[in-house]
């Protein structure tokens, strides 16, 4: 039977007649190429990719050095199940990885291929070497939608309607900060995190024993539920908690790896030891690749056989993720994230500060090149303090703003949460490139506010 030939516009409507509405598409248009940070549709027009695939290719896409060593990896031998031979990609991506691990403790890893199953790994180590089924997360957490995860996730309801009962034994504490704690956002860190600690109390105290908490799972940085760094002293705390009652600490670093925050992972530079550390998106750029680290003490608590999948630890996955390695290695992606980071956050404040957009603004906040822009929304009050009484808010900001960057050939997203644009572009981002995201930004804001 002959191939249909169809028009790009035929192709994107066969697409919305036959893909999966779940997956709440925000554009129709057919990608086929990607260098860098610019997207290529097949109409030929020209995007600059400041969504990176959700924080995944930070290299930015097609990284020569990433595409040569799959192209050699696709060569030798594409697939070998790990539960029947070992393969050298997957024991070099070891190899790599452990000495940038958070903590020397962190000695074995396991892979899988997407964010969500090292989230059900974690949460299954969890259960399987502490006898313990209960677990605690946070408010605004992602944790990812499949069954086990999705009963983490607390960002937003869609990720989970209709499709209950979920895992039990689950407890949701507030995150530290104020949108969580119901505080303006002028509450001083201090005080967020001392009221943080005394809500986990609470959850300790009134809904579930610390005896029968196996984990403790969190995001360093919560990425879907608005880009909100979490800071240093109530991780801390969460470790002397998770020491005292014997509980695991899972640290969530899907989103954060690999440069994303300015360091390799977000808790490097903590001092802080996670019994359980997640990882994926960045680790291969783009390859599904994605897993968990602990200790090989902890990580042998799993029966052989307890653990695996057809295609975890794909070689050519796992190939790209060296060549991702042995990239930040060289410490320029560092020094770009640091320089990058201080121009977005920069043009931002100015934004913030400035008598045409300021008003519009109630938090810019973030870490390395994963920023986000929280709006004054008229539904959510909290945001309106400081604001001039009788100063009138335009409907919802981030999406009108974000289809204006579109037309003007910036890509970028909103969150989960409230209303709020984050910006993850590429760590290899240029500062002409970011120039541009943030003039098309601030012009597209001045417009918001013009419009009313
Ligand atoms: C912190 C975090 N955990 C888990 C996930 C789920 O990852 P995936 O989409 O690869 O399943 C995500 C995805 O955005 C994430 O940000």
């Amino acid at each position: 039977m002959p191939i249909p030939v169809r028009t790009n516009a035929e192709w994107e409507q066969f697409g919305r007649d036959h893909t999966c509405r779940g997956l709440g598409r925000l554009y129709d248009e057919v990608v086929v190429k990607g260098n860098g940070l610019t997207l290529t549709t097949a109409d030929g027009k020209e995007y600059l990719d400041f969504t990176a695939g959700i924080g995944v290719t930070n290299l930015g896409h097609s990284h020569p050095a990433v595409t040569a060593a799959a192209q050699e990896q696709v060569g030798n031998i594409v697939h070998m199940q790990c539960s029947i031979f070992q393969n050298p990609a997957y024991l070099q991506l070891i190899d790599r990885l452990l000495p940038v691990l958070p903590d020397k403790s962190l000695d074995a890893i396991y892979f899988w291929n997407s964010g969500t199953e090292a989230v059900e790994a974690a949460i299954k180590l969890a259960r399987a070497s502490t006898g313990r089924h209960a677990i605690v997360t946070f408010q605004g957490a992602y944790h990812g939608r499949t069954a086990g995860s999705a009963s983490l996730t607390r960002s937003k309801p869609v990720y989970s309607k209709k499709t209950g009962p979920h895992m039990p034994g689950v407890f949701v504490a507030p995150y530290p900060y104020w949108h969580s704690l119901g505080l303006p956002p002028s509450t001083p860190e201090d005080v967020l995190v001392d009221a943080a600690i005394h809500q986990l109390d609470l959850v300790f105290r009134q809904q579930v024993a610390p005896l029968d908490v196996g984990a403790i799972f969190i995001e360093p940085v919560q990425g879907e539920g608005g880009y909100i760094p979490c800071p240093p002293r109530f991780l801390h705390h969460l470790r002397s908690l998770c020491d005292q009652h014997g509980i695991l600490l899972v640290l969530d670093e899907v989103q954060t790896g690999f440069y994303r925050t300015g360091s390799y992972f977000a808790i490097s530079d903590l001092g802080l030891r996670p019994d359980i550390m997640t990882f994926a998106k960045g680790v291969a750029n783009g390859f599904p690749l994605s897993g968990i680290a602990s200790s090989k003490a902890l990580m042998d608590k799993f029966e052989p056989g307890t653990m695996g999948g057809t295609y975890a630890g794909n070689p050519v996955a796992c190939a790209a993720g060296v060549a991702v390695q042995d990239v930040l290695a060289t410490g320029e992606v560092k020094a770009n994230v640091a320089a990058r980071s201080e121009q977005i956050f920069n043009a931002l404040r100015a934004l913030q500060a400035s008598p045409k957009t300021g008003h519009l603004i109630a938090d810019v906040r973030g870490k390395g090149l994963m920023v986000a822009v929280e709006f004054r929304s008229n539904t959510d009050k909290l945001t309106h303090e400081g604001l001039a009484p009788g100063t009138a808010l335009p409907q919802k900001i981030g999406p009108r703003v974000q289809t204006k960057c579109k037309e003007k050939g910036v890509i970028i997203l909103t969150t989960s949460c409230f209303d709020t644009i984050r910006f993850i572009p590429a760590l290899i981002v240029s500062e002409e490139e970011m120039s541009r995201a943030m003039n098309v930004f601030g012009e597209a804001l001045n417009e918001v506010a013009l419009e009313g």
